[in-house]
């Protein structure tokens, strides 16, 4: 089945954070509302679904903020994986990001989550040793 890929529409909110839910990819202290409205006023082009029949099936956030690019939200619902939707989308949010001249993709895993792990590595991501370091700015369950 082929996959429609596009910039987010504010009408397709519902349908992504429901996909989000459904790939388990929300947290209670992230609110999902926020973050789209956060990432629709910096660089909302980077913010991809993929559509299939009409049916709302994939979503990723890529960033740039003039150094990395940044990879989020890298969904595809489980009816719908292992046919390529993923790479796909990746594809393209490399694509736009190479276009703005950004160099190199850093991305965040969890070390738990071995799928994720596999997929990155068959589209040619390695792996580095690094710490993260996070410090909230605002607090979406507050
Ligand atoms: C990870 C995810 C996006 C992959 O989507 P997908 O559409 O099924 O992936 P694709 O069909 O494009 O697969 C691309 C490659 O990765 C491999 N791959 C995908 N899922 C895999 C899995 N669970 N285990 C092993 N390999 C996997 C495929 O075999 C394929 O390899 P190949 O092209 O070399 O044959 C999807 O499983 C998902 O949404 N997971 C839950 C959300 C998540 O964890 N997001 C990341 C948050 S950091």
């Amino acid at each position: 089945m082929p996959l429609e890929i596009r910039p987010f529409q504010e009408a397709d909110e519902a349908d992504v954070i429901a996909l989000w839910h459904l790939c388990e990819l929300t947290r209670p202290w992230n609110d999902p509302h926020k973050d789209i409205q956060r990432k629709l006023t910096e660089h909302r082009e980077l913010f991809l679904v993929g559509l299939t029949d009409g049916k709302l099936v994939a979503t990723v956030m890529a960033g740039y903020e003039g150094h990395r690019g940044s990879i989020n939200y890298l969904a595809v619902d489980p009816n719908f994986r292992q046919q390529n939707f993923g790479r796909q989308l990746m594809k393209v949010a490399e694509d736009l990001l190479r276009a703005l001249g950004c160099p190199k993709i850093n991305l965040q895993v969890r070390p738990t989550n071995q799928a994720i792990i596999e997929f990155y590595s068959r589209l040619g991501y390695d792996t580095y040793e690094s710490l993260n370091f996070s410090k909230r700015l605002e607090h979406d369950d507050k």
